[in-house]
């Protein structure tokens, strides 16, 4: 039965929905409650197959805020609801612990602070501290005698090897200064020689994994490398599919289109988009979210985005003369990247020409924006990272987190209309010109 009927919220309905969202829609908290995480059904096989495989290691890697801590967060959960319908049951509870490495960590630091989560109680090792009157609680460093030293990779495996089953994951692994990377790649080779059944699982940013661990071609077998890619349009619906339930509200299919399409695989703006929507009902009094209330979203969106996104913007887009093409190009440029299918975003110039046509309401050519390709490549306006022959130069965001923020504020600003941004994203390119569209006035 339907909570709301007619969708109309009372005051207090509407205000109680308002603070519930903030829960559902977190965009800058990594999910931690599986009920709330959507999608990835392909990396969660091949992840709980690493750990049920005994001496096989991971890294996950992808870019920023592709959503690799929320993956790793779920996955022990995953694991015991897994571990819980095995026949025969596994004979010890695993332990499963995530770290957060950092730049003034060592490869000892970095295990200790995962180690202490671990505590040790009527001989057995269990994760948070919970006090009992009358138990006795030791840390797991303490019961392995490992207090007041720099833990070796020695020392490490010799703990792991008394935790069967256990998983460690170590985020921010990019962080860590390479030297001390490079001890994890031997640790690693240590614990599948001597066939250890633990799991560790070393997650950072990194365009392959190669950024990431230092030397892994050695130890092939033992390592499975698992990409992270950017969420796709099914998996992001997910999300607000999940609001829907939490929250009983409902998105109309075009408001949901919307969101997930314009997050461009980013789920840090369809919880930001999908949180400001809802709450732009709540003001209506309705819970039926529409594109209206979607078409607010953004621009609060833009408004609420990270500070370091907006300045990225403002800065690559200077100029004295309001009739300058930077924001007009960088907005065709997000679109390109969004239309090529590169798996890392790159574009050509050709790209920007339809887009851009489409933004300024007339034909350009390359020679139109060329000089602003380049230009985004220097440290002034930096923006766009470039690679190839001057002639064949392809070009990409930095930052991918940027190409969204710069579609919401074209939109938003009136520089190109919703409708034309979506036709130029769903025709097949070069086909949109038969008419030009009109420039927004
Ligand atoms: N599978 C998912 N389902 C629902 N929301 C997700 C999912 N993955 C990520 N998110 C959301 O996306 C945002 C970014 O996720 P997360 O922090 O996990 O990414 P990350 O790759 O670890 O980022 P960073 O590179 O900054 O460490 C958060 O708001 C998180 O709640
Ligand atoms: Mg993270």
């Amino acid at each position: 039965m339907k909570l709301y009927p007619d969708n109309h919220l009372s005051e207090d309905q509407a205000k109680l929905i308002h603070i519930q969202a903030g829960e559902v829609f977190t965009p800058r908290t990594p999910i931690s409650n599986s009920e709330l995480f959507a999608g990835r059904w392909t990396e969660i096989n091949q992840l709980v197959d690493a750990v049920n495989e005994v001496g096989l290691h991971v890294v996950l890697y992808g870019e920023r805020g592709v959503g690799k801590t929320s993956l790793a967060n779920v996955i022990p959960i995953l694991i015991e609801v897994f571990d819980s319908k095995r026949e025969p049951p596994r004979d010890s509870k695993r332990i499963a612990v995530r770290g957060n490495a950092n730049s003034t960590d060592t490869f000892s630091t970095a295990w200790e602070k995962v180690f202490d989560e671990i505590y040790w109680t009527e001989d057995a090792p269990s994760v948070g501290f919970r006090p009992t009157p009358g138990v006795r609680v030791v840390t797991l460093r303490e019961a392995y005698g490992l207090i007041n030293r720099e833990l070796t990779i020695e020392d490490v495996r010799r703990v792991l090897a008394g935790l069967p089953g256990s998983v460690f994951v170590i985020d921010e692994f990019d962080r860590l200064p390479k030297p001390h990377a490079s001890q994890f790649t031997d640790l690693i080779k240590a614990l599948a020689d001597s066939a250890i059944d633990t799991t560790v699982m070393l997650v950072g940013v990194a365009e392959t994994v190669d950024d990431l661990v230092r030397d892994h071609a050695s130890i092939p077998r033992a390592l499975i490398q698992i990409p992270l890619h950017p969420m796709k349009l099914k998996e992001l619906r997910i999300i607000l599919e999940n609001a829907e339930r939490k929250l009983q509200i409902t998105f109309e299919d075009d408001a949901s289109d919307r969101i997930t399409f314009m997050s461009q695989g980013r789920p840090h703006y369809t919880h930001l988009v999908g949180l400001l929507s809802v709450r732009a009902a709540c003001e209506r009094r309705v819970s039926l979210i529409t594109i209206a209330d979607v078409s607010k979203g953004f621009e609060q969106a833009v408004q609420a985005v990270d500070h370091t996104i907006s300045k990225l913007y403002d800065d690559a887009t200077y100029s004295s003369h309001s009739d300058a093409l930077w924001k007009p190009v960088l907005l065709a440029c997000a679109v390109a990247a969004a239309r090529e299918s590169d798996p890392i975003g790159y574009f050509s110039p050709s790209a920007v020409v339809e887009p851009l046509s489409t933004v300024l309401g007339r034909q350009v050519q390359i020679s139109t924006f060329n000089g602003h390709l380049g230009e985004f490549c220097e440290d002034k306006r930096s923006m766009l990272g470039r690679t190839g022959q001057p002639r064949g130069y392809r070009y990409r965001f930095r930052d991918p987190l940027v190409p969204p923020y710069v579609l919401m504020r074209g939109v938003s600003e009136g520089m190109i209309r919703a409708k034309d941004l979506n036709s130029l994203m769903h025709a097949p390119k070069s086909t949109v010109f038969s008419t030009l569209p009109q420039r927004p006035s």
